[in-house]
């Protein structure tokens, strides 16, 4: 993929080269930048090459969406497992009995929804989370999309001079926002959340592509320079990544399922629909400390 910047901000030159045609599945591409809706796989039934094309799929699209999927909670845990090593959220409720598998809920009395907000997920980890994979069972009749951005996109669209400047420099991310937040659960505060520095540009360790990766829902400070400047630096970073060029709009049905690669791509929920409910799990996938 390849961006141009002008006067008059990004825009797109040309887009990613389409790889090998698929096989075992199709990808219908949300736009040409991020997304891509996966038919013909029961995730209950995967063949290796299914398997191998869903994850080229994830690699080429930054985030996929599977549609009318039928899964348990056990047989949802057992694909996210096929991607690795399961993460446990350092705040968020969970199913019982299951540590790894995150609830997702609001409803009319709920104080707060998940994920309003730019950010990746659990990006004050030392090693933050590869990929989320979120299944709604049951949704709003409208509302409660969730918002996908290409930060390798967003990276690319920065002028020169700015992506010399962010080369090298680390930010400071934390979950201290965590704090309170889950009350409502009867879940009380741990003495302290996790935080983490991580370059601000991150090479991606699959692909080898750069991407932004800091997020006003984590990201709290550049380090080493003046803090007005990093404010202003990062104001400038959040204001240029929401860019809707770089993003797609995924609208739920209940059981289906979008998986998105945190390394690569933010996310941004909408709660639209009180007093409606929404609810689903989210299995998350470790991931490597960021370079
Ligand atoms: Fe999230």
């Amino acid at each position: 993929m390849t961006l141009f910047r002008d006067r008059s901000g990004p825009r797109i030159k040309h887009v990613a080269d389409e790889g090998a045609p698929y096989e075992t599945i199709t990808v219908d591409k949300l736009t040409p930048i991020i997304g891509g809706e996966i038919d013909g796989v029961d995730l209950r039934d995967i063949s290796n090459q299914q398997m191998d094309e869903i994850h080229r799929a994830l690699t080429e699209n930054c985030v996929i969406f599977f549609r009318d999927q039928h899964l348990t909670q056990e047989q949802h845990l057992d694909f996210g497992r096929r991607f690795g090593e399961l993460h446990i959220h350092p705040a968020a409720p969970a199913e019982p009995g299951h540590p790894e598998l995150m609830i997702i809920y609001a409803d009319k009395d709920s104080p707060r929804a998940n994920g309003e907000g730019w950010h990746s997920d659990v990006s004050c980890d030392p090693e933050p989370p590869m990929g989320s994979i979120l299944y709604i069972r049951k949704c709003p009749p409208k509302g409660g999309d969730t918002l996908f951005a290409n930060m390798y996109a967003a990276y690319e669209a920065l002028s020169d001079r700015m992506k010399t400047y962010l080369e090298g420099l680390t930010a400071r991310h934390t979950g201290e926002h965590y704090r309170g937040q889950y009350a409502n659960y009867g879940i009380k505060d741990k003495e302290s959340y996790p935080f983490a520095d991580h370059p601000v540009v991150r090479t991606h360790p699959v692909t080898g592509k750069k991407a932004l990766y800091v997020n006003e829902g984590f990201t709290r400070y550049i380090n080493g320079i003046p803090r007005d400047e990093s404010t202003g630096i990062l104001n400038y970073l959040y204001k240029h990544m929401a860019n809707p060029l770089f993003q797609c709009r995924f609208r739920w049905q209940e059981n289906s399922i979008a998986f998105w690669d945190n390394r690569c791509v933010q996310h941004h929920a909408m709660w639209d629909y009180w007093p409606h409910t929404r609810s689903g799990n989210r299995v998350t996938v470790k991931g490597d400390r960021p370079y």
